[in-house]
């Protein structure tokens, strides 16, 4: 298994996270471990595990300090945990997560809809948050999300996307991960919105991209963003996906599929497509759904 600075892109799982967070039949914990531990097996080091939010906002997500406390933590890989609050950054504390995301996004009903929150408000709410992980050495992300389109105002704008982006660098965040929350981007959108982030000092080494794949437009993304430099991508293994916060949703880009194309691509990614087609076939077999992704159906390219 390599490590994170022997490959040429980073594969950000987002799968116990945001692929789960919306599904509504109780999922019980271990078969969350079991498929976190199938990840890791895969050779994935960033696996965004749970959230510490409020448990009636995401019921699916309310195990996540016995998670935590069970996860077996391989040496090397980061477990993530989405935080709102200083109250989420307690729980964070609590089981020691050392690294936390915390979430706004580009457009105020939705950050309304998802947090209760104005955007300005969020800031205030993740200050706190950041100075607290960060005195504790703790790796930090932002998610802005519905960078491309909102369920409730439609289109967004880039100057919005710089804003708020702004506004977390400040806070001293890492990570900015730019999200399609709702799947609607296309490849002129990726290109105008990295480029106005890259005129307001916010370079790609500080980004990761969040597709949702909607309407299918989620890999070609990721090969424009390839091209603008992007070397974080965010996916979901079985391709799972969607909050309750965000109507129309669908699933993430599935992870099995990001891999096969930075396979092709000939970039170094340090993921066995094999093994995560086993992680891929554990979720769908914990959601009683046919594995519906593309590369989880082909399977990757065996030479006759
Ligand atoms: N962990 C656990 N519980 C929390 C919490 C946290 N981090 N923050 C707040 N709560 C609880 C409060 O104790 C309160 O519980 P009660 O009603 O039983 O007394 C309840 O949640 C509401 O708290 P309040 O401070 O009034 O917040 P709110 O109602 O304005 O909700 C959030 C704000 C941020 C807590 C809530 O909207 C949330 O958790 N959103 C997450 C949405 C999400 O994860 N979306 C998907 C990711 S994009
Ligand atoms: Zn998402």
């Amino acid at each position: 298994m390599t490590a994170m600075a022997d490959r040429d892109v980073r594969v950000y799982e987002v799968g116990p996270r945001d692929g789960l967070q919306n599904e509504a039949a109780p999922i019980p914990t271990d078969a969350k471990l079991r498929f976190i531990d199938l990840l890791a097996d895969a050779g994935l080091l960033e696996i965004e595990a749970t959230s510490f939010v409020s448990p009636r906002a995401i019921p699916q997500l309310a195990d996540a300090d016995d998670l935590m406390r069970s996860l077996d933590r391989r040496p090397g890989v980061r477990y993530p945990v989405l935080v709102p609050n200083v109250r989420g950054m307690e729980r964070a504390e609590a089981v020691e997560a050392g690294a936390v995301c915390v979430f706004t996004a580009a457009s105020e009903e939705f950050t309304r809809a998802n947090i209760n929150m104005s955007i300005a408000e969020s800031i205030d709410a993740f200050r706190p948050v950041i100075a607290r992980a960060r005195g504790l050495g703790w790796w930090t992300r932002g998610y802005v999300s519905t960078a491309f389109g909102c369920p409730y105002q439609g289109e967004v704008g880039e100057a919005a996307v710089v804003a708020v982006a702004q506004e977390l660098v400040k806070l001293g965040i890492d990570e900015l991960s730019i999200g399609d929350t709702i799947g609607v981007a296309g490849p002129g959108d990726v290109r105008r919105v990295v480029h106005a982030l890259d005129a307001a000092g916010i370079g790609v080494d500080r980004l990761a991209m969040h597709f949702h794949d909607t309407r299918g437009t989620a890999l070609a993304n990721v090969a424009t963003a390839l091209e603008l430099g992007v070397r974080c991508f965010d996916a979901s293994t079985g391709g799972t996906g969607g909050c309750p916060y965000a109507p129309g949703a669908a699933g993430n880009l599935a992870t099995e599929d990001l891999v096969y194309l930075l396979e092709r691509e000939g970039l170094a990614h340090g993921i066995d497509l094999d093994a995560l087609l086993v992680a891929a076939r554990h979720v769908s077999e914990t959601l009683g759904r046919p594995l519906a992704t593309k590369v989880g159906q082909a399977g990757g390219w065996r030479l006759p």
